[in-house]
C-alpha cells in the first residue's frame, strides 16, 4: 500500500552513492542530510501527492515509483540517530552583507566576492536569508556578456534559505519559512525576492536539496510536458545527458516511458546517463547521426532536448523524426547560428526555443510544476545529484568546472 512518511526521524544513509534520491557524486561516501524542519506554516507548504511509494522499515527503505534502469540499483540502508533539530532562531538582520558582483563582463576574474548593503523589501517583496544558491549555465552567460545585464549587478539565479523579513504589505511567507526560488542577485547572503516567486520547501526535502533541484527541475519538467509533447513508446534524444539539466531529463522521460538515448562526451558520462534511464547512449565524439540512425531503426528521434546549442544544432536538424519535436534551450557549446526557416519544412519540424521562467510565470503553473517536481524527488522517481558545493567566495572555481565540462550534476554555492 502506498505510504508516505514526513517529519521522520533523522536517518544517516549508508548506501551506494546511485541507490538513493539524495546523491553527491564528487563525495566518496554518502553523506549526513539532516532532515528539515517542519514548516512553520504547513497551509504554505507545496502538496505531496499521497501517490508516493515510500516504505520504510527502519533500517533498509525502498523507494519506487517507475521502472528503474535495470543496472541501477533501488536500495539503500539507513541507520536512526537524533529527532529533527528545532530551526535555528533568527540572527538580526545586519546593515551589510557579502555578495558576487559584476562591474564589468568576462572571465572569472570579474566576480567580485564584495561587501554591499543589504536589500530593503520592496512592495510585494519578502528577505530571504540564502542558505545554498544554485550554479547554473544562464550565470556563466551573464558574467562573459553573451547575456546582457545592466551592471553592476549581483549575479544568480535561485536559491533557497529561510524568511527574515516582509515588506509591510505582504501576508504570506512567515518569517523562518524555508523557501526556494528562481530570481535575479541570489549569489548573496541576502536578496529580496517577490512573494509570488517563493515556493515552500516541503517537510520531506531539506534546504540543499530545494536549491539543486529547482531551476534545473523545473526547466526539465516544464520542457517535456510543455514543450517536447512527448508520448509513451516515442524516442527522445537528450544532450549532455550526465549535465544538471540532462540527468533530470533522462530519468523524468524515462517515466514517462519514452525510449531515452543519451548523449555525452566521455564514457564514464554515458554510464551515468545509462544508470539514470538512458537505454541506449552514444558519444558526442562519434558520429551522432549515424548512431541514432541505427538505434532507431531510421526513424529518427519525436522530441530532442538540446542545451548544448552551436555544436549539435545541425546535426539535430538531421536526426530529428517525421513531425519531430526539437527543443533547444542552451547555449553550452556557444549560441545557435542563424539558419533558413526553410529547413524545418523537410520534416515538418516543431522548433522551439523556450525559457523555464515562461513556463511558470503565472503563479499557478510555478506551484503546480513546483509540486509536481518535489513530489517526484520525494518520491524516489528523480534523483538529484549534486557534483560539488563551493563556498560563495569560490564562484570562479564553479564557473571554471560548469565550463570546461568536468561536472556531472548541480553545482551549489554555500552561503554562510
Ligand atoms: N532555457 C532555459 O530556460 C534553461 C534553463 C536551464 C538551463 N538551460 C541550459 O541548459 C544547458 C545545460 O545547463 P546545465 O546547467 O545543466 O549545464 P550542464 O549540462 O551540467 O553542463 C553543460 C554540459 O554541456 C556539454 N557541453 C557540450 N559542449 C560544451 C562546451 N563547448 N562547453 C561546455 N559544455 C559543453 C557538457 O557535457 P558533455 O561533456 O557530456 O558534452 C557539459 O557538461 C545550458 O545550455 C543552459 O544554458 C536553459
Amino acid at each position: 500500500m502506498p505510504l508516505l512518511i514526513l517529519n521522520r526521524p533523522r536517518l544517516v544513509r549508508a548506501c551506494p552513492i546511485i541507490a538513493s534520491n539524495w546523491l553527491r557524486l564528487a563525495s566518496p561516501v554518502c553523506h549526513q542530510h539532516p532532515a528539515p524542519p517542519p514548516s512553520t506554516n504547513p497551509a504554505l507548504t507545496s502538496p505531496v501527492s499521497s501517490s508516493s511509494t515510500y516504505i520504510d522499515t527502519r533500517h533498509r527503505r525502498q523507494l519506487s515509483s517507475f521502472p528503474p534502469h535495470p543496472s541501477a540499483p533501488t536500495t539503500c540502508s539507513y541507520s536512526q540517530t537524533q529527532p529533527n533539530p528545532k530551526p535555528p532562531s533568527m540572527a538580526p538582520v545586519p546593515a551589510t552583507m557579502k555578495a558576487i558582483q559584476v562591474s564589468k563582463t568576462g572571465g572569472i576574474d570579474v566576480l567580485d566576492y564584495k561587501d554591499v548593503p543589504v536589500p530593503t523589501p520592496k512592495e510585494g517583496q519578502v528577505l530571504v536569508k540564502n542558505e545554498f544558491a544554485g550554479v547554473n549555465f544562464i550565470d556563466t552567460y551573464f558574467r562573459s556578456g553573451l547575456y546582457k545585464l545592466n551592471l553592476p549587478v549581483i549575479l544568480g539565479s535561485e536559491a533557497a534559505g529561510q524568511v527574515v523579513s516582509h515588506h509591510k504589505d505582504v501576508t504570506s511567507f512567515p518569517v523562518g519559512t524555508r523557501v526556494v526560488y528562481m530570481d535575479s542577485q541570489a549569489y548573496a547572503q541576502y536578496t529580496a525576492v517577490p512573494a509570488s516567486k517563493l515556493i515552500a520547501i516541503p517537510a520531506g526535502l531539506t534546504t540543499e536539496q530545494a536549491a539543486a533541484a529547482f531551476l534545473q527541475g523545473l526547466t526539465a519538467w516544464t520542457f517535456i510536458r510543455e514543450a517536447g509533447n512527448v508520448q509513451p513508446g516515442q524516442w527522445a534524444l537528450v544532450h549532455a545527458a550526465a549535465g544538471g539539466v540532462g540527468q533530470l531529463l533522462v530519468q523524468m522521460l524515462r517515466s514517462l516511458g519514452a525510449k531515452v538515448i543519451g548523449t555525452a562526451s566521455t564514457q564514464e558520462k554515458c554510464d551515468l546517463a545509462k544508470k539514470l534511464g538512458a537505454e541506449w547512449t552514444v558519444s558526442s565524439r562519434d558520429d551522432v547521426v549515424a548512431r541514432v540512425n541505427e538505434i532507431t531503426g531510421g526513424h529518427g528521434v519525436d522530441a530532442i532536448f538540446d542545451g548544448v546549442g552551436k555544436a549539435t544544432f545541425d546535426a539535430d536538424l538531421q536526426m530529428i523524426a517525421l513531425k519531430g519535436h526539437l527543443v533547444s534551450f542552451g547555449n553550452a557549446s556557444g549560441p545557435v547560428p542563424d539558419f533558413s526557416i526553410l529547413r524545418l519544412s523537410d520534416k515538418n519540424v516543431t522548433l522551439l526555443r523556450p525559457k523555464v521562467h515562461g513556463y511558470v510565470s503565472e503563479r499557478k503553473d510555478l506551484e503546480k510544476y513546483s509540486a509536481e517536481l518535489f513530489d517526484k524527488i520525494i518520491s524516489g522517481q528523480v534523483k538529484i545529484a549534486i557534483h560539488d558545493i563551493y563556498p560563495l567566495k569560490e564562484v570562479g572555481r564553479a564557473h571554471s568546472d560548469l565550463e570546461s565540462r568536468k561536472t556531472k550534476g548541480k553545482l551549489l554555492l554555500s552561503v554562510e
